[in-house]
């Protein structure tokens, strides 16, 4: 089959080097692709919201199955625009991704079918939103409704900080119209899990579930950042939560979406905090996250493939999801500045031309190829991602590819896993 893998971050090019391993594959596409992709498949340069470009060069290639990695093309509605040219793809449609493309519509879905949640109100008047901070409990979350590339989730401790991230989010907009609503919810507490799931709309079928370490520094410190490592499974996440999950959370969520005439197919993302009340739903995401995907795609045994185009075909009761013993873990390197400006063009040493080394896998994020090796063009440029029958063994393993590769400026967590480590 020839196959399109729309995105070029990490996360794409672990799904790409996945569905590699199946024989179904006889070629692979790229849109937009990046340096370390280019080894692996066909880079096109397509930017990944083109979608009339995107919708004609499968077309034109005569493309049997594309791959929506990231949430920007589903929300406007890439899926559908790939549908009615008859192209197979995963990934939701424009309706079911709005529980990723806004933040009013997901709360309100949780609140109407009873999925546990941080308590909140929406806004789009700024005047009503100011006058609720007055007199709300501190501290608690102003959410930008529509998409902010991760940063539309900010903390205010107390009445003085929250009127100003209102005045930012509605006035100045400074994330455009996705902050002309605002959803002001409730602080929580307790650790995080990332739990991603298939769903063909009717069947969900969680994956190995995961740990992302969102912000810039050890001891999450510092900025939150796109996520600057993960592991899996997530060592908080045990048996019995993942049943009292599937019940409260995963099935309910899926049968509202059905409900609502919205069946989600494709990779629904739970970001979820187990407070001491329960598990609760901070977040959902369409697709698949990055760089959680890194972590959770060493792990399955099963035809990548094969699961994605039963997840279309609406046949994923038909498969057996297969996952091999053990942990992975990936730390992200990352450009001097980020998640602030950075540099870019800095030489990369210590990759060989495919990119890895030892039984460690290095998923190019933000590389390119300038023709005689690897130079930075992205703010989180490497994933240095390991499997290996333990979780410490995975993560000495990827430490030690992390070690071998330099770049100017190139910084990484030296806690992903736990206690911190050499670097
Ligand atoms: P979001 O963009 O909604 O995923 O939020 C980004 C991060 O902010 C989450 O991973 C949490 O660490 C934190 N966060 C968001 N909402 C809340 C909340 N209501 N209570 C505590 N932490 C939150
Ligand atoms: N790692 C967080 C995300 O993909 O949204």
């Amino acid at each position: 089959m020839k196959v399109l893998v729309i995105g070029g971050g990490g996360r794409e090019h672990a799904i790409i080097k996945k569905l590699l391993e199946s024989p179904k594959v006889t070629e692979i596409y790229a849109a937009p692709g990046n340096g370390g992709i280019s080894k692996d498949a066909v880079c096109v340069d397509i930017k990944a919201v083109d979608v009339r470009a995107m919708v004609a060069f499968a077309v034109e290639k005569a493309i049997d199955f594309a791959v929506i990695a990231p949430d920007d093309p589903l929300v406007l509605g890439m899926a559908d625009a790939m549908a009615e040219k008859g192209i197979r793809c995963f990934g939701p449609d424009k309706a079911a991704a709005r529980i990723e493309g806004s933040k009013v519509f997901s709360k309100s879905l949780m609140k109407r079918y009873g999925i546990p949640t941080a308590a909140y109100e929406s806004f789009s008047r700024i005047e009503d939103a100011r006058e609720y901070v007055q007199k709300a409990v501190y501290p608690l979350w102003i959410k930008a409704d529509g998409l902010a590339l991760g940063k539309g989730a900010i903390q205010a401790p107390d009445v003085d900080a929250a009127l100003g991230i209102l005045e930012r989010l509605m006035v100045d907009k400074v994330f455009g119209e996705s902050g002309s609503r605002v959803v002001i919810e409730e602080h929580m507490s307790g650790p995080e899990v990332t739990v991603l799931a298939f769903s063909d709309g009717r069947i969900i079928r969680p994956m190995i579930s995961s740990m992302d370490y969102k912000r810039v520094f050890d001891g999450d410190m510092g900025a939150n950042t796109g996520g600057m490592g993960a592991i899996a499974p997530n060592p908080h996440y045990t048996d019995d939560l993942a049943r009292r999950c599937m019940d409260e959370i995963f099935l309910p969520t899926i049968r509202a979406l059905e409900s609502e005439g919205c069946p989600f197919s494709g990779c629904l993302y739970f970001g979820l905090m187990l407070t001491p009340s329960g598990p609760k739903v901070i977040e959902y995401n369409c697709r698949f996250g990055d760089p959680e995907a890194q972590v959770v795609l060493s792990l399955l045994e099963t035809d990548l493939l094969e699961i994605m185009l039963a997840v279309c075909g609406g046949t994923l009761a038909d498969i057996d999801i297969r996952w091999k013993p053990g942990a992975a873990a990936c730390v992200v390197v990352a450009s001097g500045g980020y998640p602030g400006n950075y540099e870019t063009g800095r030489p990369i040493s210590g990759l060989d031309g495919r990119g890895g080394a030892n039984g460690v896998t290095v998923y190019h994020a933000g590389t390119k190829w300038d023709g005689a090796g690897f130079v930075t063009s992205g703010g989180r440029v490497l994933g240095v991602t390991a499997a290996a029958e333990t979780l410490e063994s995975a993560l000495e393993a990827a430490y030690s590819g992390v070690r071998n590769i330099a770049f100017e400026g190139g910084h990484y967590r030296k806690d992903i896993g736990g206690r911190p480590r050499q670097g």
